[in-house]
């Protein structure tokens, strides 16, 4: 706690609140005795400006473009981490020892199985059911099939068997429901490959067809998914504290954040953006009627893959993935009209005042669906791929939620009440 403090003053009265600080130097008014000192309540729709708890797993300045997890830059884990180093990391707060990656490595493939009765379930969903449904079923029942262990033994830090269990069984489930998607045989996990390879080969082996794993495609998802790994509070991290903070356990928590990702305006923007740029193709690149039509205040519309909430400067995660996006399709030999009009249209929006007054540059999600399409993964498994990236964020922030007696609080915002105030109640046979 800060010793500053802040005055505040209503109808004539003084109230101070306390300022607190965090680590690296950012304010905040402290409001919770709020209400109790004054009757008053904040309101703060689409929490703007709320710190809804304090948090030491991630840290991002949106107005300088830095992200870091747990201290590290998030340049330096993309170059030199594979994805499950970087899960340990958000976990348990340290960087793996060798050993501990190579333990946390076995884990990985020690739990890559689902439960064979699990995969009757897939058979049940309709056709062509999105992979986001699937996901967040399969994950919820992985309650009943996998009990969550509230006293086993903390292997490492904050690692539990839990914990490992459910990064390891939802790369499984989210290839198996692309397979059951296009109607193929399920392929199961190979001890002998990495997390990536393994989600890859999931993906893409056939019976007929051997799939054989692209170096530059396990490199390229390992980067992909430690730059969505976590970004502090957004809205499905905020769904997983918030309905964690009801009492429920780790798997309905993370079903619930699945669902809040699979919005438009979060996680689905990857797929939003792909319809956008083929939108543009089709349109024989008529790139001033989106322009215009994303400026216009009257019409809804908006350029998928550009804005953010917190970044008023270009997202270091897009800065990273439009290079990784270059060589994939280098590397692969892969030409993709979409790439060229990706960055023709962040050339355009980058010399034009509407754009740039409003500090709209492309987001993480503008160029990673080139990357996907490059290597095979369909755009309804998109925002899937964003789950599995986000899910060792997630997972941190329940830990930490419920490691911390203040922010495991039940989250329960207040409102200000618009509607009637009181009227007298009519009868049935007096209503007309
Ligand atoms: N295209 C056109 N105009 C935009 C866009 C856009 N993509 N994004 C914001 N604006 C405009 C708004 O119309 C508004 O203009 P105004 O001041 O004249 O009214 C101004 O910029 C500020 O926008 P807000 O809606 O206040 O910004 P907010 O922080 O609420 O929204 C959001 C952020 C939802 C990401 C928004 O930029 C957007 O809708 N982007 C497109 C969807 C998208 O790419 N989402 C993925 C985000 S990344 C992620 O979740 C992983």
């Amino acid at each position: 706690m800060s010793k500053e403090t802040a005055q505040l003053i209503i109808d004539g009265t003084t109230y101070t609140l306390p300022i607190v600080e965090s680590t690296t130097g950012e304010k905040a008014l402290d409001v919770r005795s709020l209400l109790r000192q004054t009757g008053y309540i904040t309101l703060d729709s689409g929490y703007m400006n709320t710190g809804s708890c304090e948090s030491q797993i991630t840290y991002l300045d949106g107005s300088k473009g830095i992200l870091r997890y747990r201290g590290y830059d998030i340049e330096d884990l993309a170059a030199n981490c594979v994805f499950i180093e970087v899960a340990y990391l958000l976990l348990t707060g340290e960087l793996p020892t060798a050993k501990e990656l190579d333990r946390f490595k076995y884990d990985m493939t020690r739990y890559a199985l689902i439960h064979e009765d699990m995969i009757h379930f897939f058979d049940h969903f309709p056709p062509n059911s999105s992979p986001m449904s699937i996901l967040s079923t399969m994950v919820g029942t992985l309650h009943d099939f996998y009990p969550e262990m509230d006293k086993e033994e903390d292997p490492y830090g904050g690692l539990t068997t839990t914990t490992a269990r459910l990064l390891s069984k939802l790369r499984t489930i989210a290839a198996f429901s692309y397979k059951k998607n296009i109607g193929h045989p399920l392929v199961y996990p190979r001890a002998d490959l990495s997390y990536c390879a393994n989600f890859l080969n999931m993906m893409f082996d056939r019976p007929n067809m051997p799939y054989k794993v692209e170096p530059i495609n396990v490199i390229a998802l390992n980067k992909l998914l430690i730059l969505h790994a976590d970004h502090e509070q957004n809205c499905s991290t905020s769904t997983v504290r918030l309905v964690g903070s009801a009492g429920v356990g780790l798997y309905p928590s993370i079903s619930a954040g699945i669902n809040a990702l699979w919005g438009p305006l979060h996680g689905g923007a990857n797929v939003a953006v792909i319809r956008m740029l083929e939108g543009i193709y089709r349109d024989g690149e008529d790139y001033d009627k989106y322009i215009s039509k994303a400026k216009n205040p009257d019409d809804p519309y908006r350029l998928t893959g550009f804005g953010h909430r917190v970044y008023k400067t270009y997202d270091p995660r897009a800065k990273l993935i439009k290079e990784v996006c270059q060589a994939v399709l280098e590397t692969l030999n892969v030409t993709d009209p979409l790439l060229n009009i990706a960055q023709e249209l962040e050339y355009r929006i980058s010399r034009d005042d509407y754009f740039v007054s409003r500090n709209l540059y492309p987001n993480v999600d503008f160029y990673s669906g080139i990357i996907y399409r490059a290597m095979g993964i369909p755009t309804n498994m998109f925002t899937v791929m964003f789950a599995l990236g986000r899910l060792p964020g997630w997972i941190a922030h329940w830990q930490e939620m419920n490691s911390d007696k203040e922010s495991s609080r039940i989250g329960r915002p207040r409102q200000v009440y618009k509607g009637i105030t009181n009227r007298p109640f009519v009868k049935i046979e007096d209503r007309g």
